[in-house]
C-alpha cells in the first residue's frame, strides 16, 4: 500500500531510443510505476517511445500505440515533461536534446559522446531554460559518480580521479592477466559477451573512456573540458609479455581515465589540469587493482574527504537503465515542486598542465633486435644522457627464473637475440619521457616505438 499522497499531476516521459538501454528503461518505468509515483509524489507514465523501426521493438511492456518514428515531435510535444535521450552519438541526438531543453523539457541522457563534445553548451542551455539536464548513466553506467561529484563532493576540492570506465578493455586486460589469454582472444571473448561496441576501436583505443574523462573533469574542476582536450592512448600495444612482467612485479595493467590538478613545483601554485586516458601499471595493493572482468570503478581523491572509490557495472541494459530512471525520478521530483536542480557550474577556465608539470614514475618497454648486454647498455645510456635515474627491470622470464631458481641470471635471457628491455624511471616529467623515447627510437637496435606505462602507486 503506497502511503505518500500524490500531487494532482502526472509526469509524462518521452523516450528516445528503444534499444538495449531504452527498452530496460521503459520496463522500469512501466513495471515500477506505483513505487516511482510514491517516491516522486506524482504519477509517472510514458508519453511516447521514438525509434527508427517500431516493428522490431521486442519489449512487451511498451504499448504498441506509444511507438513512433517522429522523434522531433516527441521532444517538443506539450504533453511531454521529461525527455530521455538514449539514441547515442552526436547527431541527431544533439539537435533533439537542444530542442527538448529549449521547449522547457528536462532531459535525461546516457550519451557520453554528446556531453564530451557539447556538454558546456547543453548545461548552459538547461540553466537558461530553468530545466534539468541529468546524465548519471553517461559515465560508468550504474555507478553513482556524477551525482556525488555534482552534489556530495561539491564542498570539497577534488585533486585527482582515476577511473576504470571502459568495461571492454578492463575485461580484455583482466582475461590476459588472470587466464593468460592473448589480446585477440580476449577481445573476441569481450565481443561474444556483448561488452564491446560493434566496432571495438573506440573501446580498445581509449576514445570511449576519453569521453567519460572529459565529463569527469568538467564536474570535478568546474570547467568546460571537451573530448578534444583529452590525450588518449589505448591498449592495443599491450602484449602478453607486458602483462606477465607486471604480474611478476605485483602490478596489473589497467586502462585509466585520469583527471588531475597539478601543482607548479617552483611556485607551489596551481599548475593546470591534465585529462588523459592511458594504460597504467597499478600496484596490487591499490583498490583499482582488484576491479575484475567488465566491472568499472572510479577512484577519487579529495582534499578533505581523502580517498573514495565507486564500484559497479559500467554497462548493460538493466544497470544503465537503473541510473537513467534514478535521474528521471530526480527531474520529476523537481517538476512536482516547480523548480530545477542545480546545474553544472563552469566558472573556471581550463588550463592544461604542461608536460613538464606532469610527473610520475614510468616503465618504458623497448623492443630490441638483440638484447645482449652491450646493446642494452646503449639503451641505458640514453636515460643517463637525459640525466634521469633509471633502473633496468627484470623481464618476466628473468623474474620467473629468479623465483624458481633463486638466481637472477636466467640463461635464456643472457643469450641476447630479439627481446625487450624494461626500464623504470622515478618522479620523471612527461616531457623528459617523451624526449627519451624519441632518442631511443634513433638507436638501430631499438625496433618501433617504445611503450610507456605510468606507475600508479
Ligand atoms: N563499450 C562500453 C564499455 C559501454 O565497454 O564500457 C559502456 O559505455
Amino acid at each position: 500500500m503506497l502511503s505518500k499522497k500524490l500531487a494532482n499531476k502526472t509526469i509524462r516521459v518521452g523516450l528516445l531510443g528503444a534499444g538495449t538501454v531504452g527498452s530496460q528503461t521503459a520496463r522500469l518505468i512501466v513495471e515500477q510505476s506505483d513505487e516511482l509515483a510514491a517516491r516522486i509524489g506524482a504519477n509517472i507514465e510514458l508519453a511516447g517511445v521514438a525509434c527508427l523501426h517500431p516493428e522490431e521493438v521486442d519489449a512487451p511492456w511498451i504499448k504498441r500505440d506509444l511507438l513512433t518514428t517522429d522523434t522531433a515531435s516527441l521532444c517538443t510535444r506539450e504533453d511531454v515533461d521529461i525527455v530521455i535521450e538514449l539514441i547515442g552519438g552526436l547527431e541527431p541526438a544533439h539537435t533533439f536534446v537542444k530542442s527538448a531543453l529549449c521547449h522547457g523539457k528536462s532531459v535525461v541522457t546516457a550519451n557520453k559522446a554528446l556531453l564530451a563534445k557539447f556538454g558546456p553548451e547543453l548545461y548552459e542551455c538547461a540553466e537558461s531554460h530553468g530545466v534539468d539536464l541529468y546524465f548519471e548513466a553517461a559515465v560508468a553506467g550504474a555507478i553513482p559518480i556524477v551525482r556525488p561529484l555534482r552534489e556530495s563532493l561539491i564542498g570539497d576540492e577534488i585533486t585527482q580521479i582515476f577511473g576504470i570506465v571502459n568495461g571492454t578493455t578492463n575485461y580484455i586486460l583482466d582475461e590476459m592477466t588472470v587466464r593468460g589469454l592473448d589480446f585477440d582472444s580476449a577481445l573476441r571473448a569481450a565481443q561474444e559477451k556483448g561488452y564491446a561496441e560493434a566496432d571495438p576501436t573506440g573501446d580498445v583505443e581509449g576514445f570511449d573512456a576519453a569521453n567519460k574523462a572529459a565529463i569527469l573533469a568538467t564536474l570535478a574542476f568546474q570547467m568546460p573540458v571537451s573530448i578534444d582536450d583529452v590525450s588518449v592512448e589505448g591498449i592495443s600495444a599491450i602484449d602478453s609479455e607486458d602483462i606477465a612482467a607486471a604480474s611478476a612485479e605485483k602490478r596489473v595493467i589497467k586502462l585509466l581515465a585520469a583527471v588531475e590538478r597539478h601543482c607548479d613545483g617552483e611556485s607551489n601554485s596551481d599548475g593546470g589540469v591534465s585529462v588523459s586516458v592511458y594504460p597504467a601499471l597499478v600496484g596490487a595493493e591499490h583498490p583499482l587493482a582488484s576491479v575484475h572482468g567488465s566491472f568499472n570503478a572510479v577512484f577519487v581523491k579529495a582534499q578533505a574527504a581523502d580517498d573514495l572509490m565507486f564500484y559497479g557495472r559500467g554497462a548493460g541494459g538493466a544497470p544503465t537503465a537503473s541510473a537513467v530512471v534514478g535521474d528521471v525520478v530526480s527531474a520529476a521530483r523537481n517538476l512536482v515542486r516547480g523548480c530545477a536542480g542545480f546545474g553544472v557550474p563552469m566558472y573556471n577556465k581550463y588550463v592544461p598542465a604542461s608536460s613538464e608539470q606532469t610527473r610520475a614514475d614510468f616503465v618504458i618497454r623497448c623492443n630490441m633486435e638483440d638484447t645482449s648486454l652491450a646493446l642494452c647498455s646503449e639503451v641505458m645510456d640514453v636515460f643517463a644522457d637525459h640525466g634521469v635515474a633509471a633502473e633496468r627491470l627484470a623481464s618476466a622470464c628473468e623474474a620467473q627464473y629468479a623465483q624458481t631458481e633463486g638466481d637472477s641470471d636466467c640463461p635464456q635471457c643472457g643469450l641476447g637475440g630479439p627481446g625487450s628491455v624494461r626500464v623504470l624511471v622515478s618522479e620523471c616529467s612527461e616531457a623528459a619521457v617523451q624526449a627519451i623515447c624519441e632518442d631511443l627510437q634513433k638507436l638501430d637496435v631499438v625496433c618501433g616505438k617504445p611503450l610507456v606505462l605510468r606507475v600508479i602507486k
